[in-house]
C-alpha cells in the first residue's frame, strides 16, 4: 500500500461491527461482560478503547511498527516512553530539542532519578562522548525545533544498539509521510500530534509507536498505569485530520519552497535555516532520510525589535505557539517555544532574540509572500 492510500485505509478504516465508513466515536468508559472476565477485548477505557485503538493501530502502520498508543499531548507520549527507564539510567537526547521536552528531563524527571545530556547529535562523536555506564537511550529530534538540524538516524541507530541502547525519535516536524525512522533503526517513535498529524490547530495529541512485542507489552503497561490516555473524541479528530495528511504535505512542502526561495533572497533577512537548501551543513543527510524537507523554516532578523516590528506588520501568518496547521503560524522561539530553556543554554544554541520560526500553510502561496515582504520593508 502506497502511503497516501494507507493513510485513508490504514488501520480499522471501517467499524467491523456496523459498517461505518468514519470510525464511530466509542464515548464509553466501561464494557458489559458477560460472566467475570467474558468481554469482547475491551473492559474499560484506560486499558483500550475501540476509537482509541483504530488510531494507535492507524499510526503503526503508518511508522511501520509493532504497536501504536495514543496519549493526552505529546508531551504525555514523551513522559510515558521516559517511564520505560528507571531511576539512576540516563538519556542522551538532542541539543536543541522541543523546551517542553528540555523541561521535562531537567526538571521534573531528574527529580525521578532519570538523568540527561542534551548534545548535538548531528556529531556522531559528541554522542559516543556522552554515553556512560548508566546510558539506556538516545532520544533524537530531527529536524530539530527552531533551528532545524538533521541527525543521520540510521547511524545513529546502527550506534546505539552496539552499545545496547534504545532509539527514540520524535517525528514530529516529519512525520510518518516523510520520515520512517522505524525503517532506519529506530526503536520507538514518538509525535506531538498537535501538529502536522491533527493539522487543524483543534486538537492536542500524542502519539508513540515501538518497534517490538517487548516494548508494546512494557508501554502498554505504563499507559494503563499512568493513564494519560487520548479520549475518544481527539482520537476521531485525529484520524479525520491525518486522512489528508498526503496531500497537506505535498502542498506545503510547494509553498514553503517558494518561500525560502524569496526570505533568502531579502537583504533583511540576515540568515535562513531550512534543510532543503543545499547550503544547509546537514542537507546531504537530509536528502538521504526524508522524502521531503517539511514546512518549518527560521530565519534570522537581526534583533528582538526587528523581530517585533516585523510580527506587528504580518497579517497571514498568525503569532501562536505550535505549528502544522493549515494556517500559516509564526512565532519567536526565543520567547515562545524555547523560553523555558535557560537564556545562555539558547545563546549557546543559537537560538537569538531576532530569529523567527514560521509554520508554513496552506494559503495561497503568493498571499503569504506578499505579506512577509510588506512586512519586511
Ligand atoms: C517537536 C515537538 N515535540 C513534542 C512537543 C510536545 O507536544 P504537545 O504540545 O502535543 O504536548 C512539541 C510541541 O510543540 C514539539 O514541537
Amino acid at each position: 500500500m502506497k502511503r497516501k492510500t494507507k493513510l485513508i485505509h490504514g488501520g480499522i478504516s471501517t467499524d467491523p461491527a456496523t459498517g461505518a465508513v468514519s470510525f464511530p466515536i466509542y464515548q464509553v468508559s466501561t464494557y458489559k461482560q458477560e460472566g467475570v472476565g467474558g468481554h469482547k477485548g475491551y473492559e474499560y477505557s484506560r486499558t483500550g478503547n475501540p476509537t482509541r485503538f483504530a488510531l494507535e493501530e492507524l499510526i503503526k502502520d503508518l511508522e511501520g511498527g509493532e504497536a501504536g498508543f495514543a496519549f493526552g499531548s505529546g508531551m504525555a507520549a514523551m513522559t510515558a516512553v521516559m517511564m520505560l527507564f528507571n531511576s539512576g539510567d540516563h538519556i542522551i537526547l538532542t541539543d536543541d530539542v522541543y523546551g517542553g521536552s528540555f523541561r521535562v528531563m531537567t526538571k521534573v524527571l531528574n527529580r525521578l532519578g532519570i538523568h540527561s545530556t542534551f548534545v548535538d547529535t548531528s556529531n556522531l562523536e559528541t554522542i559516543v562522548s556522552a554515553i556512560k555506564p548508566n546510558t539506556r537511550a538516545i532520544h533524537l529530534e530531527t529536524p530539530t525545533n527552531p533551528l532545524l538540524k538533521i541527525t543521520d538516524i540510521e547511524e545513529v541507530a546502527k550506534l546505539a544498539k552496539e552499545h545496547g541502547l534504545l532509539t527514540i525519535v520524535d517525528n514530529t516536524f516529519s512525520t510518518p509521510y516523510w520520515q520512517n525512522p522505524i525503517e532506519l533503526g529506530a526503536d520507538i517513535v514518538i509525535h506531538s500530534a498537535t501538529k502536522y498529524l491533527g493539522g487543524h490547530s483543534d486538537v492536542v495529541a500524542g502519539l508513540a509507536v515501538v518497534n517490538n512485542k517487548k516494548l508494546a507489552e512494557d508501554l502498554h503497561f505504563v499507559q494503563n498505569s499512568t493513564g494519560g490516555v487520548l479520549g475518544p473524541q481527539d482520537s476521531w479528530l485525529l484520524i479525520r485530520g491525518m486522512k489528508t495528511l498526503g496531500i497537506r504535505m505535498e502542498e506545503t512542502e510547494k509553498n514553503t519552497a517558494a518561500i525560502v526561495d524569496f526570505l533568502q533572497g531579502h537583504s533583511k533577512v540576515k540568515k535562513v535555516f531550512y534543510p532543503g537548501l543545499e547550503t544547509h551543513p546537514n542537507h546531504a543527510i537530509a536528502k538521504k532520510q526524508v522524502r521531503g524537507f517539511g514546512g518549518m523554516v527560521s530565519f534570522d532578523l537581526g534583533s528582538a525589535e526587528n523581530a517585533d516590528k516585523f510580527l506587528s506588520k504580518i497579517h497571514y501568518f498568525t503569532l501562536a505557539e505550535s505549528l502544522g496547521a493549515v494556517e500559516s503560524l509564526i512565532s519567536v522561539p526565543a520567547r515562545m517555544t524555547h523560553a523555558s530553556i535557560p537564556v545562555e543554554r539558547r545563546a549557546e544554541l543559537g537560538i537569538t532574540d531576532g530569529l523567527v520560526r514560521i509554520s508554513v500553510g496552506l494559503e495561497d502561496v503568493e498571499d503569504l509572500i506578499d505579506d512577509l515582504n510588506q512586512a519586511l520593508e
